[in-house]
């Protein structure tokens, strides 16, 4: 038999000779293969189970015996018998190498283990988190040297996890006594060292093997509404996904209204941080009563924000961001205890980290789109819309990457929509008009069945028929638009025009009749000319963002259009083009991403090293500031039209034939007019 046999991992490829009788954690901590263990190879985790394999492997160039590991001893059995290992697994701090061998590391049992994301074009997310848990056995106080509890944890933790130097807050010494006692000098700690510290933190300490786990929550801080991920901060799975609205809202709806609120209200800008912080809160208990876990178990957390939003949550006054030059208080990323913040529902001691922002208008949200979309990497020219109540836009290839930033107000999320509300069961999300006939059919959320299919009074008897919601509005827009119940300006036809009697009068303008439940005591569900000029105004200040960075750029196209944000999945590619939401685009380059922030929190949170590279990325964006240019207005004014007035659809006509009536009504001219002085103001 030979002396020093060969292992081979797999997937890796590494490979080694090694003394006869090395643990297989040995032989891979010394290869550097990527294999997990928490409890330093005393058997007690299961963190670092491996599958031999047995056979000839003429890739490899080995052949592998029967005996060419060690026998399942003792402890394996042990473990076997508690919780179970999965058929031809061993555990590699128990195994011991006899021979050559070829070894696969399964994905659970790799420190860096990659997260796939769902959507096509996902990037892996690769788990190296910040905070972690090392399972320690520490030497027990000695009359004869006489040194502290925190001292020989320390020694213990350089020791057997080559981790350097590590503090910890009074509130942790305060557990550190009994917990050692309890734990009979074995405990595992929870370890946080950010990318930027040269010391680490013990965060958390349990007596013996902590096995319940560590996580994390990704929060996307948005004006209307607030995102959170519960990730498992070792295997990086989504553990629970909770949102709840912003109670800001109360203060004002959009994010200079805010601003406002703090110039004119002292102390306004406290009342605002102290709701958006309680409600953080009652999130963080109701996503880990979700998770069913236990919320002390939260350790870290990462928020992306727009600048106002970011300000507002750390107690900063936003008023600097309400006039040029847009001064933010720092546009550095942030790593602070949670407790700063009064985030007291999850560990006393988490760590926040807060992406950097870009520019005054330009927030972390939109920095964590950049991270999760990343535009500097595309070979072709990709404009990521982020939709929101404010719109992130980035428009870049590997040359280089703009960013600015548009308020498009709250119609978009089906705020300020006469008939609009939450995307929530009983919401119209999706509609179709019969260029003909004029007739809806629709169909709402809670149901996969159109409102003309068998079933659907079934399917709808619980929820009702309740409202539209954002991404049901533009579809109801859009839908008009092709069936000629709207004029290029975006007036509504009476019932002679448009030969419907779903175009109702409505004051001296018409609204189009999507359902109507009212003799029962329901809702009277309708699009108005108000709701028309609402997301006219949204849309144009969206199309004039991407434009704008199109001019800065010097194109007159995009290669492809990537629309995110939580309804950006929902949108209709089709109905967004036709409404003129983003620039003309073969179809088949539109695409959805996602919550493309809330997937960048993910990445910050799972990955240190991604902290790293975005903060560097950050640097590099150049920043748009469409408040403070020209043509941003005047691009806003030529998008007013539906689809537009200047730019050429080729690409949209092949898909839809959009008609062109002019209604020119008594009420339609002082719509126009109407319009004008809105615009002025
Ligand atoms: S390393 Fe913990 S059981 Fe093997």
């Amino acid at each position: 038999m030979t002396t020093d046999p060969l292992v081979v991992f797999t997937p890796s490829g590494k490979r080694g000779h090694f003394p006869v009788g090395t643990p297989v954690l040995t032989a891979a901590r010394q290869l550097g293969v990527d294999l997990d263990s928490v409890c330093g190879g005393r058997g007690i985790c299961s963190k670092c189970q491996i599958t031999p394999s047995y056979g000839e492997f003429p890739k490899h160039g080995v052949t592998v015996s029967d005996d060419a590991l060690s026998e399942w001893n003792a402890v394996e059995q042990r473990y076997d018998d508690k919780r179970g290992l999965k058929t031809g697994r061993r555990l590699g701090c128990q195994a011991t190498v006899q021979g050559d061998i070829v070894i696969d590391v399964p994905p659970e049992s790799q420190v860096h283990r990659q997260v796939v994301r769902k959507a096509a074009t996902a990037r892996a997310i690769t788990m190296d988190p910040a905070t972690r848990l090392y399972f320690v056995v520490v030497e027990e106080p000695d009359m004869h040297s006489p040194t502290g509890d925190l001292e020989r944890l320390e020694r213990a933790l350089r020791e057997q996890w080559h981790i350097d130097a590590v503090t910890a807050d009074l509130s942790l010494m305060s557990k550190l006594q009994p917990v050692l006692r309890k734990g009979k000098w074995e405990v595992t700690v929870a370890v946080h060292k950010g990318h930027k510290d040269s010391v680490a933190k013990v965060v958390e300490i349990w007596p013996g093997l902590h096995e319940s786990g560590l996580y994390g929550l990704a929060i996307d801080l948005g004006s209307t509404t607030i995102a959170a991920h519960l990730t498992d901060l070792e295997t990086g799975e989504v553990k629970a996904s909770s949102g709840l609205m912003n109670p800001q809202i109360r203060f004002g709806e959009d994010l200079m209204s805010r601003v406002s609120y703090s110039m004119m209200n002292p102390g306004g800008d406290q009342e605002m941080t102290k709701a958006v912080r309680e409600a953080i809160n009652d999130l963080s208990t109701s996503i880990a009563d979700e998770a069913g876990i236990d919320a002390d178990l939260i350790v870290e957390t990462v928020f992306v924000c727009n600048p106002v939003m970011h300000h507002l949550l750390l107690g900063l006054d936003p008023v600097e961001l309400g006039q040029a030059p847009f001064a933010l208080a720092t546009s550095e990323s942030m790593s602070l205890p949670a407790r700063e913040m009064d985030l007291t529902k999850m560990n006393p001691r988490a760590q926040v980290y807060i992406l950097p922002c870009i520019a005054g208008h330009v927030g972390a949200d939109c920095a964590a789109v950049a991270l999760s979309e990343e535009p500097g990497k595309s070979e072709d020219l990709v404009l990521i819309v982020d939709v929101g109540t404010n719109a992130e836009i980035l428009l870049g290839n590997t040359s280089r990457v703009l960013a600015c930033s548009s308020p498009t107000g709250p119609a978009f999320e089906g705020a300020q929509i006469s008939s609009g509300q939450r995307a929530a069961p009983g919401a119209i999300e999706r509609i179709e008009i019969d260029p003909v006939t004029k007739e809806p059919r629709f169909r709402i959320i809670g149901s996969e069945k159109w409102s003309d299919e068998d079933g659907f009074d079934q399917d709808v008897a619980t929820t009702g028929i309740t409202g539209i919601c954002g991404s049901g509005i533009i579809e109801a827009v859009a839908e008009m638009r092709i069936a000629g119940l709207l004029d290029e300006s975006g007036l509504i036809g009476s019932a002679e025009q448009t030969g419907t009697t779903r175009c109702v009068p409505e004051g001296r303008t018409h609204a189009y009749l999507i359902h109507d439940a009212s003799a029962e005591g329901g809702p009277r569900i309708t699009v108005t000319q108000g709701d028309i000029r609402a997301i006219q105004l949204a849309k144009s200040a969206l199309y004039a963002g991407a434009r704008l960075l199109m001019d800065v750029m010097e194109v007159d196209k995009v290669d492809r259009v990537v629309l995110a944000g939580a309804f950006g999945a929902h949108i209709s590619t089709k109905h967004a083009m036709v409404l003129g939401m983003i620039p003309d685009a073969p179809l088949d380059k539109v695409s959805s991403a996602g919550n493309a922030a809330g997937t960048g929190a993910r990445i910050a949170l799972c990955n240190i090293t991604a902290r790293s590279e975005i903060e560097r990325v950050v640097r590099e964006i150049t920043k748009v500031e469409t408040a403070i240019e020209p043509k941003f207005q005047d691009h806003f004014v030529a998008a007013n039209a539906i689809p537009h007035k200047t730019d050429p659809f080729p690409e949209l006509l092949q898909v839809v034939t959009l008609p062109s009536p002019t209604f020119n009504s008594a009420g339609g001219a002082d719509e126009k007019s109407g319009r004008r002085r809105r615009r002025r103001s």
